[in-house]
């Protein structure tokens, strides 16, 4: 019975139906919505589009903890029902929207935002919408498969929309909930290994706010993992061995905690782990935890996983809710100010992968913006992890659409991360350690080792001109900067005629 899932019995007469709660939600409504790339809520979203088929005009800012699914953000989008939509995002009809400027977006660091709302940057809270899997005997919420921001959300929000969801068991014991005191009074995050739990197994809710529950049998849909191709597996022997080499040189412990980005180069490199057997007792400190993670804790490689969600295919969901017991031990879910902690990420020694858009000859770093004005999704952690991070590492295919696009550039198109963020340059023709290197040594040895063999040769002629014609302590000819992004532009293809 799902009702029993509202242990504090008094809320159980909140209980009611879509229509009735979304009308909680008005014009102009800052609302507020659990879910990172999971664990999102499904039936108001669903309820706000059926009232906008039906004629009703209206828009609301929305609030999430990272992207959500095509239920939430595609299903707003395409209902042309956002106003702003902040932070990270996924979904390809809202981002054609914001990029024809008709959903207001800004990204921020993910580890920034709950500070940000609890300061009242964002406005006023007026509802918060969250999954759950159940409430406690005292009123306090378990969330399902993710965290994200939803405890700041549900500690500010003037109302509370609960959503029970049915599809997911009772998911008490995974989560460490903690808010930290805001500035200038904050003490110390007390995380000094990746398991350390200091919080409480629930997210704190004053039931007096909660006008709605309902109770949900949807589930998240999440993106579907291609196995590792030969691309991405190559960056990832590449992680690999170099981290491998610098351990036995004695250059790093052993037992950093690693951090992988979202998409298939992160799940390749940790499905490298698999077959690599120099890698055993694993930690991992992410903000994501992909299928790989499970195959490990699967090979007892994996002495403890910490995350601010798990993004699972159908197959490995049902594989954890089933066999729960085997992997509440080892993994542990928390808010994403945590998860991506600067302060913890340093002290851990967090070694950092993510994926880049593309990367310039210096190794500065484009991960959001398509020849420097198409968002693709956001900035998401990946400043958080790369900045303070032991060991950083930036990855990319060296090549797009098929070849037509060197991921290495002369100059970035626009910049998320700046040369002192990023240690290693990954591509799958090879890693270029960058922190012995003076500029000039790393962009000789970017094109060399890390540029796709079509795109080298016109790399390498314009580094020479750079240094030849105007030198400096990273040559650059201005005016030509941009001489790929503008051929691809007119002809559709990087490469030179
Ligand atoms: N120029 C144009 N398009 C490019 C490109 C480039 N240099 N590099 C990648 N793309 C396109 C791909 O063609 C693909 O397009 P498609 O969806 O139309 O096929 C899309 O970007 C995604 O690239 P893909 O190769 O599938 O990699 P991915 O899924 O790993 O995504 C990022 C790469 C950079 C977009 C993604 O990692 C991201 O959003 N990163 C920023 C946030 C982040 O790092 N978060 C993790 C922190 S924990």
């Amino acid at each position: 019975m799902l009702t029993d899932r509202v242990r504090y019995t008094p809320l159980r007469d909140k209980i009611t139906d879509p229509a009735t709660a979304a009308r909680h939600i008005q014009d102009g409504t800052n609302l507020f919505i659990s879910g990172f790339t999971a664990g999102y809520p499904k039936l108001i979203p669903q309820e706000l589009v059926r009232r906008a088929e039906s004629g009703e005009q209206f828009k609301i800012n929305l609030f999430a903890g990272a992207s959500t699914g095509d239920m939430v953000d595609g299903a707003l989008a395409r209902a042309e029902l956002i106003a702003w939509r902040r932070p990270y995002m996924s979904d390809k009809f809202m981002r054609g929207q914001i990029n024809q400027g008709k959903i207001l977006f800004k990204d921020d660091h993910l580890s920034q935002l709950s500070a940000k709302v609890r300061a009242g940057e964002w406005g006023r809270c007026d509802v918060a919408v969250v999954e759950a899997a159940a409430i406690t005997e005292q009123g306090h919420l378990i969330p399902t498969m993710s965290v994200g921001n939803t405890p700041t959300y549900v500690q500010e929000a003037d109302k509370i929309i609960i959503e029970i969801s049915a599809s997911s068991p009772n998911l008490e014991g995974i989560h460490d909930i903690y808010i930290p005191e805001d500035p200038p009074y904050r003490m110390p995050i007390p995380i000094y290994r990746t398991a350390d739990r200091i919080g409480k197994p629930f997210i704190k809710m004053d039931p007096n706010r909660v006008v709605a529950i309902l109770f949900s049998t949807e589930k998240d849909h999440c993106p579907i993992f291609t196995p590792p191709d030969a691309t991405s597996s190559r960056i990832a022997e590449h992680i690999l061995d170099f981290v491998q080499h610098q351990i036995k040189k004695g250059r790093m412990p052993s037992a950093l905690p690693w951090q992988a980005g979202v998409g298939d180069v992160a799940n390749a490199v940790l499905s490298g782990f698999i077959k690599d057997d120099n890698f055993q007792a694993i930690d991992i400190y992410s903000e994501v935890l992909q299928d790989s993670v499970l195959d490990l804790i699967d090979l007892g490689k994996v002495r403890a996983a910490s995350g601010s969600a798990m993004t699972l295919s159908e197959k490995a969901r049902e594989r954890f809710y089933n066999e729960i017991f085997r992997y509440r031990d080892k993994i542990v879910l928390r808010p994403v100010e945590i998860s991506n902690s600067p302060e913890v990420i340093r002290r851990l020694g967090v070694i950092a992968i993510n994926t880049a858009i593309e990367v310039d000859i210096y190794g500065q770093v484009n991960s959001t913006h398509v020849m420097g004005t198409q968002l693709m999704n956001g900035i998401g952690g990946s400043g958080d992890f790369l900045r303070n991070g032991a060991l950083s590492f930036i990855v990319t295919p060296s090549t797009a659409k098929g070849g037509l696009i060197s991921a290495i550039v002369p100059m970035v198109s626009h910049v998320d991360h700046s040369e002192h963020s990023v240690d290693v340059v990954v591509t799958e023709h090879g890693l270029v350690d960058t922190r012995p290197l003076t500029p000039r040594q790393v962009a000789e040895q970017v094109i060399k080792k890390c540029a796709h063999p079509d795109f080298r040769d016109q790399l390498w002629d314009y580094y020479q001109r750079a240094v030849r014609e105007r030198g400096g302590h990273e040559p650059h000819i201005i005016e030509k900067a941009f001489f790929m992004h503008q051929c691809f532009l007119e002809n559709g293809d990087m490469r030179l005629k």
